[in-house]
C-alpha cells in the first residue's frame, strides 16, 4: 500500500517556497490584467492546487474554468497523445484567458492547448505554471509566468501525480526508486 512518507525520496520545493511563489505570480498577475476582465483556465486536474491558490492570492475578480486534458495516462513518460476528457464552458471569443498549470514537462500539452485556445478567438492566451523542466521540452512554449524552473526529474505533489497517488502532498518531491515496480 501506499505510504507518502516512505514513497518520498526528498522534498524539492517546500510548501512555503510554493506559497510565496504563488503570491509573487499573483501580484504580476494583478498589475498586468488591472482594469480587465480575465478568465482563469485551470488544466484538471494536475492544476487544481496551483489554481486553488493562485485564485485565492488574486485581488481580481476572475472567473474560473476548467479543462480536462490528458496526455499521461498512468505511466511517467508522455505518450505524447492529447486528450480532451472535459471542454471549457465558457465561450471565450474576445476574452482575456490564462492558462493554469502545474507543470510543463514535453511542453506537449500545452502546446496542443494553447494552439486549441486561439482557434477560439480569445482576446489573448497566457501561461501560468508552477513548474517546468527545461531539459524534457520538446516543444518551445511562451510561458508569461513561471514558478520554478526543476531538474528533469519525476516529480509529485501539489497536483502532480505518479498513478493518481500523491496529487495531495503541500510540496514538491521526488519518488523513491521502489515505487516505481509496485504499480
Ligand atoms: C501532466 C501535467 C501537465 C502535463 C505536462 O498532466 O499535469 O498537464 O502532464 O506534460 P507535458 O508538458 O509533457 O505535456 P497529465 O497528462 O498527467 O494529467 P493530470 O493533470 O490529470 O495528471
Ligand atoms: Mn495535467
Ligand atoms: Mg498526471
Amino acid at each position: 500500500a501506499a505510504d507518502m512518507d516512505k514513497d518520498l525520496a526528498r522534498v524539492l520545493i517546500s510548501e512555503d517556497e510554493l506559497q510565496a511563489k504563488i503570491k509573487e505570480l499573483a501580484a504580476r498577475i494583478d498589475e498586468d490584467y488591472a482594469g480587465q476582465d480575465l478568465l482563469i483556465v485551470g488544466v484538471l486536474k494536475g492544476a487544481v492546487m496551483v489554481m486553488a491558490d493562485l485564485a485565492r492570492a488574486l485581488h481580481l475578480p476572475v472567473q474560473m474554468d476548467w479543462m480536462a486534458v490528458s496526455s499521461y495516462g498512468a505511466g511517467t513518460k508522455s505518450s505524447g497523445v492529447v486528450r480532451v476528457l472535459k471542454d471549457l464552458d465558457t465561450d471565450i471569443a474576445g476574452r482575456h484567458v490564462l492558462v493554469v498549470e502545474d507543470i510543463i514537462d514535453s511542453g506537449l500539452t500545452l502546446s496542443w492547448l494553447v494552439h486549441n485556445l486561439k482557434s477560439r478567438n480569445p482576446a489573448s492566451v497566457e501561461i501560468c505554471a508552477a513548474l517546468r523542466k527545461p531539459d524534457a521540452v520538446k516543444v518551445p512554449i511562451d510561458v508569461k509566468y513561471i514558478g520554478f524552473d526543476i531538474p528533469n526529474e519525476f516529480v509529485i505533489g501539489y497536483g502532480l501525480d505518479y498513478s493518481e497517488r500523491y496529487r495531495n502532498l503541500p510540496f514538491i518531491g521526488t519518488l523513491a526508486p521502489h515505487v516505481y515496480g509496485e504499480a
